[in-house]
């Protein structure tokens, strides 16, 4: 399927590394102009290399900007004037209980989690309705449906996301530009890899065993049973980016392997 995404200009948040990475990298293999972002520039020179690496032609360039600091998208501002496609992935968690969870952690995932998307949407936007073309998407997870005792804030950040998204396609109506989420579930990122490896060096098993027991005891929900690549994550985002999927908008599509029960 031919995506139509060559030359299309992408904004990435948090995309060093995880999904946004291969977001990234799937933008690149399609012939779009991607601009990635993370908190450091040693971290960005390295993930623009391998990108070049595995995309020859790859016009890929990035932006250091820390959302949890609110000059972020001040320097966003003055590096990136307009972009095609938005994607608002950054996100981070903190596993804890909810009396362990502190306001400042509470702030730190609303900072990061939602008002990066805010603040991006605000400025990006308005720009795609101008020239009556854009796609912006925003990365949930199952944990704003599934709600984890020990990630009630996170969730709760993911959950705004979905609001956020619905709100804003509904300011699209008429146009041709789609505001949608994604919501993935657990995928084998560089901090999955790292919580299967620490959990079987410490309970002297394998990360096959650790992995299968995850699924068996934490996420029983799950139809897939395993950990989906970030690639799969990446594919269903590509599709909601083209010009293809012009009909859907408003739309949160599940990428969690079945762990969201119910039939919507
Ligand atoms: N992995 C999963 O199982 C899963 C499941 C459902 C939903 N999700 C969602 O999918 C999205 C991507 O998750 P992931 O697991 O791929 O993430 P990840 O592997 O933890 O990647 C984190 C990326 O975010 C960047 N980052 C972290 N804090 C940042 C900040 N304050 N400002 C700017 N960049 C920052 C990191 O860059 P530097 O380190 O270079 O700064 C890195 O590129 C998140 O929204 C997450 O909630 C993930």
């Amino acid at each position: 399927m031919e995506l139509q995404l060559k030359h299309k200009k992408v904004f990435i948040s948090g995309s060093t590394s995880g999904i946004g990475f291969a977001m990234a990298q799937g933008f690149l293999d399609e012939g779009a102009e991607v601009v990635i972002n993370g908190r450091s520039g040693d971290r960005l020179r390295a993930a623009i290399s391998k990108l070049k690496q595995s995309v020859s032609t790859a016009s890929v360039s990035g932006i250091v900007a820390d959302f949890n600091d609110p000059k972020a998208i001040d320097q966003i501002k003055q590096q990136l004037d307009r972009v095609d496609i938005l994607v608002n992935n950054v996100g981070i968690f903190a596993s804890k209980s909810f009396e362990e969870t502190s306001d400042s952690d509470w702030l730190e995932m609303f900072r990061v989690n939602v008002m990066s998307a805010v603040k991006l949407s605000r400025y990006f936007l308005p720009k795609m309705l101008d020239k009556n073309w854009g796609r912006i998407l925003f990365v949930s997870s199952e944990c704003a449906q599934l709600v984890p005792e020990d990630l009630i804030a996170y969730s709760a950040t993911k959950a705004a996301l979905l609001t956020l998204s619905r709100g804003l396609a509904q300011t699209t109506k008429g146009t041709k530009v789609t505001v949608n989420s994604l919501i993935p579930g657990s995928t084998l990122t560089e901090g999955a890899v790292k919580f299967l490896s620490d959990r079987a060096r410490l309970e002297n098993k394998t990360e096959k065993e650790v992995a299968m027991e995850f699924f068996k005891q934490t996420r029983t929900t799950s139809l897939l049973q395993r950990f989906a690549q970030p690639k799969e994550i990446a594919d269903m985002a590509l599709f909601l980016a083209s010009p293809l999927s012009a009909a859907t908008n408003g739309a949160a599509i599940k990428v969690d392997g079945g762990s969201v029960p119910g039939i919507l």
